[in-house]
C-alpha cells in the first residue's frame, strides 16, 4: 500500500496573493493529517514566494507523521534544515523564473557536491531524497552521492499528448523505478500527478510513495480539504 504524501505550498500560494496570514498552510497541514495523509511536504523557495520560514518553523513543531522539506542543494537550505530537523529532505534544482519545478536534478553532473551535501544532511540526522527525471544514470547518481531515496519527476507523464505517449513516458518510469529497487533506494514519485493520472501507477507497486500538491489544492478548494485529501488517499492505498 504506497503513502500519501501532501504538499501545501499552494495553500501559501494563495495566501501571498493577498498578502495577508490566510489560509495557513500550517492549519491545511493538519486538516491533511487528520484526513490520513501520511506526511508533509513542502518547498521553501530561495525567493519565499509561498512557504516560508515560520512556515517551515511551526509545521516542524505541529506535524505529527513525517515533514518533508525541499529545497535548492544550496548552503542557505542545508544550513536551514540542519537547524529546523525535518525528518527528510528533497533536493529539487531551482529556477527563479520557473512556475513550479521543471525538470529533474542533474545529479550526474555534480556528483562531488551533492555527495557533500547528503554527508551534511546526514550528520544533522536527516535523510536525502533526490527529485531526478526518470533516467537510469541518474538513479545511479543518486545511490553512489548515497541518498536514501529517488523522487522520479512525472510531470513529463502528466504533459503527455496521446494514450501512446503516456505509455511511453510511464515505460521510463517504470525503468528507473527498478533500476532504483535494485539499488535498495526508496521509491517516490511526483508532480503533475492528479486524480486521473495516478490510476496507471496502480500497475507499479514500486513506488512507496506520492508527493502531491496541486491537484489536492484545487480540488480542496471545490469540495474542502479534508474530502480532497481522503479521495487522493483512497486512490492511493487502493495500489
Ligand atoms: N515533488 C516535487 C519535487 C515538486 O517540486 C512538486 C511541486 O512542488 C511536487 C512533487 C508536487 O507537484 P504538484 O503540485 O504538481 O502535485
Amino acid at each position: 500500500m504506497a503513502r500519501l504524501v501532501v504538499n501545501v505550498d499552494h495553500v501559501a500560494t494563495v495566501r501571498q496573493a493577498r498578502g495577508i496570514d490566510v489560509p495557513d498552510p500550517v492549519l491545511a497541514a493538519g486538516l491533511a493529517e487528520l484526513a490520513g495523509a501520511d506526511g508533509i511536504i513542502c518547498h521553501l523557495r530561495e525567493d519565499r514566494r509561498h512557504i516560508n520560514d515560520r512556515d517551515l518553523r511551526l509545521l516542524r513543531e505541529t506535524v505529527k507523521t513525517s515533514l518533508n522539506m525541499e529545497m535548492a542543494a544550496v548552503d542557505e537550505m542545508v544550513e536551514i534544515a540542519a537547524s529546523v530537523k525535518p525528518d527528510m529532505v528533497t533536493l529539487v534544482p531551482e529556477k527563479r523564473e520557473e512556475l513550479t519545478t521543471e525538470g529533474g536534478l542533474d545529479v550526474v553532473a555534480r556528483p562531488d557536491h551533492y555527495g557533500k551535501v547528503v554527508e551534511r544532511l546526514h550528520q544533522a540526522g536527516i535523510k536525502v531524497s533526490f527529485f531526478i527525471d526518470p533516467n537510469p544514470d541518474q538513479v545511479e547518481a543518486a545511490h553512489g552521492c548515497r541518498g536514501d531515496i529517488i523522487e522520479i519527476h512525472t510531470g513529463h507523464n502528466s504533459e503527455a499528448k496521446s494514450e501512446d505517449e503516456a505509455k511511453r513516458r510511464f515505460e521510463r518510469v517504470v525503468r528507473a523505478a527498478r533500476a532504483a529497487s535494485s539499488m535498495d533506494l526508496g521509491i517516490s514519485a511526483g508532480h503533475g500527478l492528479n486524480y486521473i493520472n495516478i490510476k496507471r501507477f496502480e500497475s507499479l507497486p514500486l513506488v512507496e510513495e506520492y508527493s502531491i500538491g496541486h491537484s489536492i489544492v484545487a480540488m480542496a478548494v471545490l469540495v474542502g480539504f479534508d474530502q480532497a485529501v481522503r479521495k487522493m488517499i483512497e486512490l492511493v492505498k487502493s495500489f
